[in-house]
């Protein structure tokens, strides 16, 4: 059986989507009708037609799709493929720390359970939010849970007091200085290209900061030929497609987020075959995540 044929005879035959993130294994992401960063994805997420989305990534985002698409089914390949920053935010705690600071304005990155995003003003992705915080008028803020990322926020806003969730990435978070450096001694003409869920260290002696999506539209568009990345390495099946001719080097040869790369052809073959792996987000849950989301949307213009 030609796994790959099977899956887009029974895409078509269940009228679904298949969206998948820069991080997924490269035969998912060339499979997939959609690849992108989290907002773009949840931009089509919410947009599609088809009655069926298959969510090739993490927990989060297949839980903030079927936020924002509540009548469609929401499939996932792995249910338990899940994001260590994501787990690092309890709403038990969120709670407490909005007692303690009534005034805030609560801030999400998209990486965080329905349930956090349930008592949020507004979730941000790396790619919109700064464009987010420009449009929020309150001087204090609390960010959650990457402190990467709102550290990284904060540094453009010098007015704001930025109260910061103790978060991050373990994959980015490990990413140190001395490597980036190391790799710049043997490519001296390699622009620095750092997602912002890297410490400051790195993110310092970037040439460039952003998204996924950011990072291959500069490493595309630029004249330069390489490439140090300081992100998860499923970027690099993106950069190498848009830019043959370019070179890529990752820190410490490889930077794997373990989650993404739990998907498989056979296991997302079996979720379109069975229908399986549908996600639910409970009423009263989805009903506020989704204020959070559609602030994103409309905050981010
Ligand atoms: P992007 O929004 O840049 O795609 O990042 C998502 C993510 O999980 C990064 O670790
Ligand atoms: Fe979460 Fe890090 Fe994996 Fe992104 S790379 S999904 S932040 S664990």
């Amino acid at each position: 059986m030609n796994l790959k044929e099977e899956i887009l005879k029974l895409k078509k035959e269940r009228n679904a989507i298949i969206l998948a993130h820069y991080y997924q294994p490269a035969n998912i992401q060339e499979l997939a009708d959609v690849v992108g960063d989290s907002y773009y994805l949840s931009e089509v997420a919410r947009d599609s037609k088809e009655n069926v989305i298959v969510f090739c990534g993490v927990r989060f985002m297949a839980e903030s799709t079927k936020i924002l698409s509540p009548k469609k089914k929401v499939l996932m390949p792995v249910l338990d493929a899940g994001c260590v920053m994501a787990d690092m935010a309890s709403e038990e705690e969120l709670i407490k720390l909005k007692e303690k600071y009534p005034n805030a304005s609560t801030v999400c990155y998209i990486n965080s359970t329905a349930k956090v995003k349930s008592h949020c003003d507004v979730a941000v992705t790396s790619s919109s939010a700064l464009n987010i915080l420009r449009n929020i008028d309150n001087e204090q803020i609390i960010f959650l849970p990457d402190k990467n990322l709102g550290g990284y926020i904060s540094e453009f806003f010098k007015g704001k007091e930025f109260i910061l969730w103790d978060g991050y990435c373990k994959y980015h978070n490990n990413i140190n200085k001395d490597q980036i450096l190391n790799l710049k001694n043997k490519h001296e003409n390699a622009k620095i290209l750092v997602h912002p869920e890297c410490k400051k260290e790195v993110r310092d002696i970037a040439d460039y900061v952003g998204s996924t999506s950011g990072i291959i539209s500069y490493a595309t568009k630029s004249e330069n030929i390489e490439f140090i990345i300081a992100t998860e390495e499923g970027i690099l099946h993106e950069l190498k497609k848009r830019n043959p001719d370019k070179k890529f080097f990752i820190p410490g040869e490889t930077i794997c987020c373990i989650d993404m790369k739990k998907t498989t052809l056979e296991n997302l073959y079996d979720t379109l075959l069975n229908m399986k792996n549908e996600i639910f987000v409970e009423d009263d849950v989805a009903k506020n995540a989704l204020r959070c989301l559609e602030n994103m949307h409309c905050l981010a213009k």
